[in-house]
């Protein structure tokens, strides 16, 4: 049994919302060739695009702007940010970043080759987009269960150790410039990783001598499922946790967008100073000075503080509480589900759902577009049209393995009545679901073509 948790907080500023009426929303789609990052905001009634820079900040987080120092170099901002990151993370280096992109982008540019591999659970498209862009390979070796919907292993975003050092002797450790793992797996599901497997991740690395960098974007939603799932762990706190997977690794990237409960930030941190230095050329050629990054003094004073919220248990409690609600109401509407639900969504099984359109067809596409129209509500597809890729070597598509579309969930913005709604708007989606018909792509660029691609309806 799930209950709805009660808000940890209250709510003492409001951003209306309102709903547009069917034929507009139509005709909204239209014009943006059926890509709902086409649309605008003012045509949501409920945006669950992503959980990256849309949560509510705090008193606190507010608060600590307004003391934001906008020194050009050495800003007291900076310095507690350091701070914060220091007690968390414990690195011995690391840079702000604009946001996680940018942080992947600089560390590509200094440590990854042309041909070399870049093994991880499973990529998110950014890194998978800065890998390829460097003529990398990006590497997903998660355990097969994540392939598995229904499947409800505890921590289905554990790496598979076996494949990870087959992979390993396979290209040979000289093509793997660096390791990676996703906290929690994003393009999985929001699964989390176990402590158990962050350490054998680490052990292999360590192994062979490769350098371990995690990215951290939602790095306290996993401490939190692993204080909740994994034995031993009950009566650790989160900031214990996070701190024993970061000493596990020697760096990471992350989106201060998402744990940090910031609109706009990131960082990369690493242990080695030769690397640092690099990054700190790279980075000012790109981002800005390495006391800023590429961000206000102030943004980096909403992180310093976000951080530390974003470990808080109670808000963590209803953080996962209300993402396991959403799933457990539309699995009780026959709405097949990436199961347990994720920390940050609920990722709906479109391949299954819409089974009658073949992948080539986007029946991830399909739905992001029907929860639209009926609903007002904004998902985004991470199936086939986010993931599917030439091979190489033939040219072949090759697809994902699961069709899915995420519903994102914004930190502190949305209330048990907007849960509710949207397992309404599913339910009335199943009941003509054999009339839904797949889409064709009339334009995309070559990577990241979810973001711009433009579609038609199919017949
Ligand atoms: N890594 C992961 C696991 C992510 O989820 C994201 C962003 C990034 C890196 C890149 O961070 O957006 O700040 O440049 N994910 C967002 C999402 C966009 O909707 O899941 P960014």
């Amino acid at each position: 049994m799930v209950n709805y948790p009660p808000e940890p907080f209250r709510i003492k500023m409001v951003e209306p919302i309102k709903m547009i009426d069917r034929q507009t929303r139509e005709a909204a789609l239209k014009r943006a060739n059926y890509n709902v990052f086409g649309l605008r905001a003012e045509e949501i009634f409920i945006d669950l695009l992503t959980d990256s820079g849309t949560g509510a900040m705090s008193q606190h987080q507010w608060s600590a702007m307004m003391e934001g120092d906008e020194s050009y170099a050495g800003a007291n901002s900076y310095f507690r940010l350091a701070e914060a990151m220091r007690e968390i993370f414990g690195f011995r280096f690391f840079v702000p970043t604009h946001q996680g992109r940018a942080a992947e982008n600089i560390l590509c540019a200094v440590a990854l080759g042309e041909g070399e591999y870049i093994p991880s659970n499973m990529h998110f498209d950014t890194t998978e987009g800065n890998i390829r862009a460097r003529g990398g390979r990006p590497t997903n070796l998660v355990i097969d269960e994540a392939f598995d919907p229904g499947n409800r292993h505890p921590f289905k975003g554990n790496m598979d150790i076996d494949k990870l050092r087959a992979f390993i002797e396979e290209v040979g450790v000289d093509k793997v410039p660096f390791g990676m793992i996703t906290i929690t797996n994003n393009a999985g599901g929001g699964q989390p990783v176990s402590m158990e497997n962050l350490k054998a991740v680490a052990d292999v690395y360590k192994e062979y001598e490769i350098p371990f960098f995690i990215d951290a974007c939602r790095f306290a939603e996993n401490a939190y499922f692993i204080k909740l799932r994994e034995p031993g762990y009950e009566n650790k706190t989160t900031l214990e946790i996070a701190q024993e997977t970061f000493a596990l690794a020697d760096g990471a990237t992350m989106s201060a967008k998402k744990d940090a409960i910031v609109n706009i930030g990131g960082f990369l941190a690493m242990n080695d100073e030769g690397l640092f230095q690099k990054v700190k050329n790279e980075l000012i050629l790109r981002e800005g000075f390495p006391t800023y990054g590429g961000l206000a003094g102030r943004d980096l004073d909403a992180i310093a503080t976000g951080l530390r919220e974003g470990l808080d248990e109670d808000y963590l409690a209803y953080r996962l509480g209300q993402t396991a609600y959403l799933g457990k109401k539309l699995l009780e509407v026959g709405i097949p589900i990436v199961e347990p639900p994720g920390g940050h969504a609920v990722y709906i099984d479109a391949g299954s759902l819409l089974a009658h359109i073949p992948p080539a067809d986007f029946p991830g596409q399909s739905l992001a577009v029907e929860l639209y129209l009926e609903g007002g509500i904004r998902g985004v597809e991470l199936g086939s049209v986010a993931f599917a890729y030439p091979d190489p070597s033939t040219g072949e598509t090759i697809h994902p393995k699961m069709e899915l579309v995420r519903l994102a969930i914004p930190r502190r913005v949305y209330t048990q009545a907007h849960m509710d709604y949207i397992v309404k708007t599913f339910e009335k989606i199943k009941a003509r679901q054999e009339r839904i018909r797949g889409y064709r792509i009339t334009y995309a660029p070559e990577l990241l073509r979810h973001f711009t691609a433009q579609f038609e309806p199919i017949g």
